[in-house]
């Protein structure tokens, strides 16, 4: 298939493309390489990519209509993944422009190409950060998710609403995918794992926030791409048993689906902290403090729509997802 993957220099996106370019696919690959961070990283991603047949480069900003007009009229995508954002929940409160940007413009930009240009089927990035002040654990699809808490989080739950619009106005099949806290090699320098193992390999103190009680579903890379793979190649399809009386907010009418896509089993920050310190073989020097703004204290995906539609549930265990993270960052960054 000739899949349009967004945010290739990404984390995520580098190794979509990669494990699609590896069963035969022809993928074209759009980034803006911002430097939201470290743009040598983002480099040495889209080195590698290139180096394989089947993918093209395109350096484009998604919220960039004509260009992105352009991009779905030469190509003509079979089918689209659609990762490149602005992340971050800490970022959205310095500079809240930039999610307006990249994730509400851009997000139009591509359904709009994937509209006129009758894609089978769009896959988009939202996130755990749209169940926002839900305490209801494990977090559900089915549960109404209206009390963001962040600026990312209200782009990501708008990313949701617009597409079911153009599920329902067109007939365009959209599937959302909730990622929980994804880790692992080549992974992001504004993330807890990155920021702690660099410190601590160089020993300097880490910032601890709500004094490591924070719980997180931390979901290893590869278990990602297998879920965005697997749900990619299931075209979403009306839910023949929707009912407008009771609406479920995780189908419709129109071919439209989200999952949650998380390990289903959360860890705590200072267990998390305890493994790294394992791995480096150094203990942490921790500075505790208290909530930031914007945070949640804990998630925990409920994947059971997953594991019925897609036959699949994340399931690396943490210590071994964080060993081969600080294996790749030791040997990339030479520490
Ligand atoms: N990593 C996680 O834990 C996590 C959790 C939930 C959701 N997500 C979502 O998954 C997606 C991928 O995340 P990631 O961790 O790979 O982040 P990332 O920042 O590594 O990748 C996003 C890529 O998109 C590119 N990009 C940003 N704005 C752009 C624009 N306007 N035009 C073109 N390219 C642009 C960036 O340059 C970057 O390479 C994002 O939508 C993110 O919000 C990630």
């Amino acid at each position: 298939m000739r899949i349009l993957v967004t945010g290739t220099a990404g984390f995520i996106g580098s190794h979509l493309a990669h494990r699609l370019l590896d069963r035969g696919d022809e993928v074209i690959g759009v980034d803006n390489v911002n430097d939201y961070y470290d743009v040598r990283l983002k480099e040495a991603r889209l080195a590698r990519l290139l180096d394989k047949p089947g993918f093209t480069e395109i350096r484009k900003d998604v919220a960039d209509r004509n260009a992105m007009e352009a991009l779905f009229r030469d190509y003509q995508p079979e089918r689209v993944v659609h990762l490149a954002a602005q992340a971050g929940v800490r970022y959205s409160i310095q500079n809240p422009n930039a999610y307006v940007d990249a994730n509400l413009v851009g997000f139009m930009n591509i359904l709009e190409g994937c509209r006129h240009n009758k894609v089978e089927h769009l896959v988009y990035a939202s996130s755990s950060s749209v169940y926002g002040a839900n305490e209801t654990m494990p977090f559900s699809v089915h549960d109404n998710v209206d009390h963001p808490l962040s600026l990312y989080a209200a782009s990501k739950k708008a990313n949701e609403l617009m597409a079911h619009t153009y599920s329902h106005l067109y007939n365009l099949p959209t599937t959302g995918l909730r990622f929980f806290t994804v880790y692992g090699p080549w992974g992001r320098p504004d993330m807890a794992l990155f920021i702690f193992t660099k410190k601590i390999l160089a020993g300097e103190p880490i910032d601890v926030f709500n004094h490591g009680h924070h719980k997180r579903d931390f979901t290893y890379i590869d278990d990602i791409v297998e879920g965005v793979v697997r749900t990619l190649d299931n075209v979403a399809e009306p839910n023949a048993d929707w009912s407008g009386d009771q609406p479920d907010p995780s189908s419709s009418k129109a071919p439209y689906r989200l999952y949650n896509i998380g390990s289903n089993n959360p860890v705590e920050l200072s267990r998390f902290i305890e493994i790294i310190e394992e791995r480096t073989g150094k203990k942490a020097e921790k500075n505790l403090l208290p909530m930031q703004p914007g945070d949640v204290p804990a998630t925990y995906a409920n994947v059971d729509d997953l594991i019925n539609d897609v036959g699949y549930k994340p399931a690396t265990p943490v210590e071994e997802g964080i060993g081969r993270f600080v294996d790749w960052y030791r040997g990339f960054y030479q520490v």
